[in-house]
């Protein structure tokens, strides 16, 4: 059985007392429950202070973002080393806003990838389509390359660190999300994906999380569907409580 992970991308939201609040909310209504895996992703500048709030809980700490390097003459960038040192396990690599927004293609994502599972921290590796590629009937497509570009050159044993987020792009932010259905079928799509080209075990070992619009009253439907192993959430994850009915629900 797979365990659920529930993770929270914050984006560019929550000042550091924000964070403060919004993290010790959290904790408070978790206590010891470890039904579930709980990673919050804050902003840059939050992670420390946040990461000192977890600790000796069971919440664990991510990061929406990371480059490729080591160090040196990349204004505005962090590197594996710096996240690890402010306390992260986790980093979000290929988010449709750095794809769409900043211009993220899937070779700069597969370098992040590789980078980042080099230097042990966690992958949540986001894939999903957009409206117009899914009217066009291209979704299994699409996510296809995304997987098999962003995948590329990690091996087996590296993709137990990667979680795979899929996220419908029209269903990020805007309330609509896929129905559980609808979610289901490409989320058995991916499994089948892993297990044919990597291993059967990794395909049955693999988490896939669903992300878009997840909400307390639609978490429970999306969670129950056989392949959907837990969610990434933005605008839900901003307050505690409803955060917490989020987990409650797996
Ligand atoms: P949303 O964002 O829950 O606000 O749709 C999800 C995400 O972008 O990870």
């Amino acid at each position: 059985m797979r365990k659920k992970v529930i993770a929270g991308n914050w984006k560019m939201n929550k000042d550091l007392n924000e964070s403060q609040n919004l993290v010790s909310g959290i904790i408070d209504g978790l206590g010891n429950d470890n039904k579930c895996d709980v990673i919050v992703c804050p902003p840059f500048t939050s992670l420390s202070e946040v990461h000192s709030l977890i600790k000796n809980t069971p919440v664990k700490l991510g990061a929406q973002n990371v480059y490729h390097e080591n160090d040196g003459a990349f204004t505005g960038e962090v590197s594996t080393g710096m996240l690890k040192s402010v306390g992260c396990d986790y980093v979000i690599i290929g988010h449709s806003e750095r794809r769409t927004i900043f211009g993220e293609k899937d070779d700069l994502i597969n370098k992040k990838n590789k980078k980042a599972l080099a230097d042990d921290l966690k992958v949540i590796f986001c894939i999903g389509e957009s409206l117009a590629q899914r009217e066009e009937g291209i979704t299994n497509s699409v996510v296809e390359k995304q997987l098999h570009k962003g995948l590329d050159g990690i091996s087996s044993e590296e993709l137990n660190n990667i979680i795979i987020a899929y996220e419908p792009i029209w269903a990020i932010g805007t309330g609509k999300t896929a129905t559980p259905e609808q979610a289901q079928e490409v989320h058995s799509f991916i499994r089948n994906y892993i297990s044919q080209n990597f291993s059967k075990e990794s395909g049955g070992k693999i988490i896939i999380q669903y992300g878009g619009s997840v909400k307390p009253d639609n978490a429970a439907s999306l969670l129950s569907q056989p392949d959907i192993d837990g969610a990434l959430i933005g605008g839900a994850c901003l307050k505690a409580d409803s955060f917490l009915s989020i987990i409650a629900s797996t």
